[in-house]
């Protein structure tokens, strides 16, 4: 299963782990992957705080960090402070979360918990510019097992290449179609995320099982492919990986390990969810994202709603109203990206259960291929 792409990041199994939570970097890691953890919602100044645990507890081993790099965004809010951001959401739009919840019967969070959420969200939510990313990386670079970076949501920065570079970091970049892998490449991007629409997050139209044969062939010998979106089991990664991918990118199948970041409430929500529910919306952050489908989700799909914020003032309106309904437990309004997988995730197991069911399932699928090329 070592692929070229392993051997240069220096993991022993190609499956690659995305993940905001850094217990699931860690255990991805220890069980021979690579873990990455999703940066874009922290500020500076807790990413340092992650990633000293991680170093602390990933025992030498590289991981690396993916951060958020939007090629459209409010200009606005890239120099803004955390007051201004708060000031820029229009009261229009407050006002319709707010009558949504209030009408559904979600209490308001306590006063001293709302200042505290809503300003981790809103310093988090800063860092989902291009300067946002930036400070993240100064942060990033300081940690020398930080081995690969990657982007999402546009080509990155000239200067961000270069730099990371530099460091002798690998640059990854995440692409929904062929067009973009391209212009990833002529930056300079050494590898291509190749994610398609079945992916939990913000997430294009093209699926994986036609994305990814043509960014590979996009590609040629100029940048590693990982294939994303709908791989939870090891016959995907076998498919992946007969489709030309050095690796596969998961998301949404950590979410149900007991390293989580979710708590039991959401974790139920998960396991009860059906892949059709896993539906793309841009409640969430303005942008399409595949979403569980909710009350909520729903509500600004109507045609009374107020149109999307631009990145990131939709995202910290939404995440004050999803910490509502996380602590007031209603199912019926709980959204959480997840990809179409999430309809194959019953129940609660560890992040080394999984990666060792995955094996056993990509050997199971190299038996049935095999069986068939000797008949
Ligand atoms: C909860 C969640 C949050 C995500 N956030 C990001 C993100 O901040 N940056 C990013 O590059 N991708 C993000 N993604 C997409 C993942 O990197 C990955 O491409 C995707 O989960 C793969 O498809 P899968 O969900 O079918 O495994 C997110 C995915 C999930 C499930």
């Amino acid at each position: 299963m070592k692929t070229a792409l392993c051997k240069q990041l220096g993991c022993q199994l190609p499956i690659f782990a995305f993940s905001h939570c850094r217990d699931v970097v860690v255990a991805v890691t220890k069980a021979g992957g690579f873990g990455v953890l999703g940066a874009a919602t922290f500020s500076p100044e807790q990413l340092e705080t992650e990633l000293r645990w991680i170093d602390e507890h990933v025992q030498g081993k590289p991981y690396g960090v993916d951060v958020i790099i939007p090629s459209a965004y409010d200009k606005q809010a890239e120099s803004a402070s955390a007051d201004d951001l708060l000031a820029m959401i229009p009261p229009q739009h407050r006002q319709f979360m707010d009558d949504l919840l209030e009408q559904a019967g979600v209490p308001a969070l306590p006063a001293g918990e709302r200042e505290r959420i809503t300003r981790e969200i809103v310093e988090g939510r800063g860092s989902m510019t291009p300067q946002g990313a930036r400070r993240l990386l100064d942060v990033a670079l300081t940690h020398p097992q930080v081995k690969m970076v990657v982007s999402a949501l546009g080509t990155p920065p000239t200067d961000v290449i270069d730099r990371l570079r530099q460091h002798g970091v690998v640059v990854g970049a995440m692409c929904g179609k062929a067009e973009h892998a391209v212009r990833h490449m002529q930056a300079g991007v050494e590898v291509i995320v190749a994610q398609g629409t079945e992916a939990g997050g913000h997430t294009g139209e093209i699926a994986t099982m036609v994305l990814v044969p043509q960014v590979v062939q996009a590609c040629g010998d100029r940048a590693a492919v990982l294939a994303a979106g709908g791989i939870a089991h090891g016959s995907q990664i076998a498919a992946a990986l007969a489709l030309g991918a050095q690796g596969v990118w998961c998301g949404t199948v950590w979410l149900g390990t007991r390293e989580s970041e979710l708590d039991p409430f959401e974790k139920q929500v998960l396991f009860e969810t059906r892949t059709e529910d896993a539906v793309r919306r841009k409640a969430r952050t303005g942008k399409t994202v595949r979403m569980i489908r909710s009350q909520l989700s729903e509500a600004w799909e109507h045609p009374d709603a107020p149109p999307y914020l631009p990145t990131p003032l939709q995202g910290i309106l939404y995440n004050e109203a999803h910490a509502r309904v996380v602590r007031a437990r209603r199912r019926e309004l709980y959204s959480f990206p997840a990809g179409q997988v999430v309809g194959m995730m019953s129940e609660e197991s560890s992040v080394r259960d999984v990666i060792h069911s995955m094996q056993m399932q990509y050997l199971e699928a190299l038996e049935r291929l095999q069986a068939l090329s000797c008949e």
